[in-house]
């Protein structure tokens, strides 16, 4: 099959990118003439595990290609990816302006015969059906268009393994030729397949990333009374979670969840509550919750650090990317600023994006020791696997105060009490030296 994507963040360049290898001949439209240059010469411009190699493969292959223009890729694609951002507008709302432009260039371009365009784009339910008015308005009158709902599931750092592996593929339409397209090119990827009509694939997209963000909150407010009354949060969610119904998976206490999704979707579901006259106080309460989760790590390093030269292991909102969008680190960072903190940061992938937010209002480090030397508290806001099993001898040794802020609760409290240091992590009885 010939097929298209517009847009290359996570999204379209790691799906592009599969697809390209199954054997498929597939475009990327994108919109900055910088990166499609990039883009073709094999950076990826993200950070994304096993991407860099995948896309060169395909350039070398000649099976994938970058261009700006839409008139040589859609009248000769079979299928037509949506996969542009669907970022939030002030209020909440997801905003659909990339969407809907895009989709009047594809229209536009549209062939004799049949094209089907997927929407991959997260957007809120009703969108799917605009969008099939819309490539009708403009379309030539000779050209057969079908439109399909195919959210994505994949999480930044897995995505490649995810697009390959998921859990399930969601195929919404009403028309036969779009499903049965979608089916056949989704044919090497596992998983299992639940075809559906337009609206219950867009909310499906919504209602998962909502679940896995109540889990987030969930945990993290049970953490909220371990901290007051001394139950141990991970003894508590490790127990519950026996329960099969329960289980423990996706459950990790911490200072919150982050990135251009989790809180994206939930701030668009609330918003679509509201107009729809539904009370959205359960996914207010996640929301809220989320940001206490923030705050309260905030305000254990505010009451217990000794001075405000302090240090921090991990900027971006997970392991393995590169993304500080709604990243904690953020929030964290911007208030210990207000708060007359210095502040040095170490990333294993984040600094250059962190550089473009706090310039030179921090000091950047390329070693996990030397960001620590001289600092009277140290902060770890990602759970990257390097800091896992570090020589914390050699940490303890640099630092003016051996204080710790786990925000992640990579370690074990009595560990820390044996290596000297004073400890502070979620849901769990401070260690104090
Ligand atoms: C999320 C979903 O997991 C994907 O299924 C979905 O496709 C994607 O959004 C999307 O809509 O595009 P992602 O944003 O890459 O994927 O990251 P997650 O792995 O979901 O993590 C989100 C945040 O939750 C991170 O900040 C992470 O640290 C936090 N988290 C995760 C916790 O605090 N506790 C946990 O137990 C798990």
């Amino acid at each position: 099959m010939t097929i298209t994507f517009i847009g290359h963040g996570y999204v379209g360049l790691v799906t592009a990118c599969v697809f390209a290898d199954f054997g498929n001949k597939v475009w990327v439209i994108g919109h900055t003439k910088e990166k499609i240059e990039r883009l073709k010469k094999g950076d990826p411009i993200i950070y994304e595990p096993g991407l860099k190699e995948l896309l060169q493969k395909n350039l070398k292959e000649n099976r994938i290609h970058f261009t700006l223009d839409y008139e040589n890729a859609i009248p000769e694609s079979d299928i037509v990816f949506i996969a542009v951002g669907t970022p939030s507008k002030k209020n909440g709302e997801a905003s659909l302006d990339s969407v809907f432009e895009v989709a009047e260039k594809i229209g536009k371009h549209l062939k004799k015969g049949t094209t089907v365009v997927s929407c991959k784009s997260t957007v809120p339910m009703g969108t799917n059906n605009k969008l099939k008015a819309l490539l009708f308005r403009v379309k030539p009158k000779n050209a057969e268009v079908f439109i399909a709902s195919c959210p994505e599931f994949l999480r930044e750092g897995n995505a490649i393994y995810d697009t390959l592996n998921p859990d399930r593929v969601i195929i919404g339409s009403d028309s036969k030729k779009a499903t049965d397209a979608l089916t056949e090119l989704h044919r090497p990827i596992n998983g299992k397949r639940v075809i559906t009509d337009l609206a219950s694939a867009e909310l499906i997209k919504y209602t998962s990333n909502a679940m896995l963000a109540t889990k987030i909150s969930f945990a993290n407010f049970i953490s909220f009374y371990c901290e007051k009354t001394g139950a141990d949060v991970e003894t508590v969610l490790n127990a519950v979670g026996l329960d099969k119904r329960i289980g423990r998976i996706f459950m990790d206490p911490g200072v919150g969840y982050g990135g251009s999704c989790l809180p994206k979707d939930v701030r668009a579901l609330i918003k679509m509550g509201h107009t729809l006259g539904i009370d959205t106080q359960f996914l207010d309460g996640v929301k809220s919750v989320n940001e206490q989760s923030r705050k309260n790590l905030l305000n254990k390093i505010l009451k217990h650090t000794r001075d405000k030269t302090i240090s921090i292991w991990g900027l971006t909102f997970k392991p393995n990317t590169d993304d500080i969008r709604d990243a904690p680190s953020v929030f964290v960072i911007q208030e210990l600023l207000k708060h007359g903190y210095t502040i040095s940061v170490y990333d294993l992938a984040g600094i250059a994006n962190m550089r473009k937010i706090f310039a030179d209002q921090l000091t950047y480090h390329v070693s996990p020791y030397e960001v620590v030397r001289n600092s009277s508290a140290l902060v770890i806001l990602t759970e990257w696997n390097d800091f896992k099993q570090i020589d914390l001898k050699k940490v303890k040794k640099l630092m003016r105060y051996p204080l710790i802020f786990d925000g992640r609760n990579i370690y074990e409290p009595k560990m820390m009490k044996e290596a000297g240091f004073s400890y502070f992590s979620v849901g769990r009885k401070p260690i104090l030296k």
